[in-house]
């Protein structure tokens, strides 16, 4: 048996990063099955190429022959350029990625990180204002523009469920819901509500018994520390990136875009033009986002080989690059990682 996983390094670091990934990977021998790599274009420079920032071919490919796939990070640019859309949302979409799953978690306090954290984002993935439903027209106060934010039940409760499984899970099972639903009282208000009723849920027989729910609005959790956290798109893309300030650098936060048929490992960060080029890029998050894709797909001890290098690599803290006050090359983190599994 082979393991197909599709290689989608995108712009910028995802190029330096991705590779890495997939040497650490290569490395666990029979603890998996024998990967198959696939190499498969998207992204900003594709779109500059061709015309088009994910190609129909990628999806394809994605969708009939890959058991999984690893992302990059794109470029995207902060000015609406036409015929652009970012093909991570577009893949999310496509591949019905309904859940984002980022894990924060502090390996060494010692090394100048805050208190101990490990934490669950769990982000909804496809809705909220990501449906990218945006108009600009001329009134009274001059242009005016105005986005779309869309939630539903249905999405709401398949990322609720999620997290109630990921929290039943954890030694604390608590279960956070982040919202407005002081401002937003009937968009976060519907979210909050159909989180809230997923124990109630047919067939589940009083499985999330356990879990205890708490709720906490989306700007006072930025600054509290959880247990799981489940938001709707934008609020959870913004907590996990402040999360991951908390454990030091955005290069060690990995996460999951994760459906009921197809998972995707994504480092959290983007393509980093500020490094790029520089071989300094953190290959860490990525090579966690690769462990995280294997533990969804039930290679425990593979993903535990991975997890455990990092862990172990952060601890020494001898080889660490530039983000972490190290004065490494992301081969030569890479090089240490790969000795320890
Ligand atoms: P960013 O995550 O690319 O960078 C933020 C800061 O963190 C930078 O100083 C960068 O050098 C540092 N950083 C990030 N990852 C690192 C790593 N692995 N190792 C060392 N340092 C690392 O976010 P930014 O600057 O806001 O966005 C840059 C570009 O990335 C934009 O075009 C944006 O659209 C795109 N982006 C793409 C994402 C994706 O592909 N999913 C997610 C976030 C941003
Ligand atoms: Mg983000």
């Amino acid at each position: 048996k082979t393991l197909k996983i599709g290689l989608i390094p995108a712009d910028g670091i995802g190029r330096e990063v991705i590779p890495a990934a997939k040497q650490a990977i290569e490395a666990l021998g029979s603890d998996i099955p024998r990967p198959e790599f696939i190499d498969l274009l998207a992204g900003w420079e594709t779109f500059t190429k061709t015309g088009n920032a994910l190609p129909h071919e990628t999806v394809d490919v994605l969708r009939n022959e890959c058991d999984c796939a690893l992302f990059g990070s794109v470029s995207s640019p902060s000015k609406k350029v036409v015929g652009y859309s970012s093909p991570i949302v577009a893949l999310r979409k496509e591949l019905d990625l309904y859940a984002n799953v980022r894990p924060v978690l502090s390996v060494a306090p010692e090394a100048g990180q805050q208190p101990a954290v490990d934490l669950i984002v769990v982000r909804e993935n496809t809705e909220c204002l990501y449906v990218k439903q945006e108009e600009q027209t001329i009134g009274e106060n001059g242009k005016e523009a105005r986005a779309t934010r869309v939630i539903t039940e249905r999405a709401s409760r398949r990322i609720g469920q999620m997290a109630f499984e990921l929290a039943l899970a954890r030694p604390r099972k608590h279960l956070t819901i982040i919202h407005k639903s002081n401002v937003l009282s009937i968009t976060d208000g519907l979210f909050r509500e159909t989180v809230r009723k997923v124990p109630t849920l047919e067939g589940l027989n009083g499985k999330y018994d356990d879990v205890t729910i708490m709720e906490q609005l989306v700007d006072s959790a930025v600054y509290r520390v959880f247990d799981v956290m489940v938001a709707p798109n934008l609020y959870g893309d913004i907590l996990s990136d402040a999360a991951a300030a908390l454990v030091g650098s955005l290069g060690l936060v990995p996460s999951i875009n994760a459906g009921d048929s197809f998972v995707m490992g994504e480092p959290v960060h983007g393509s980093a033009p500020d490094i790029v080029g520089k071989g300094i890029a953190n290959p860490l998050a990525s090579i966690r986002s690769a462990a995280l894709m294997l533990r969804h797909l039930g290679y425990t001890k593979g993903a535990d080989r991975l997890d455990l290098a990092v862990d172990q690599v952060i601890r020494e803290g001898v080889t660490l690059t530039p983000d972490l006050k190290g004065t490494s090359s992301t081969t030569e983190v890479l090089n240490a990682v790969l000795k320890r599994i």
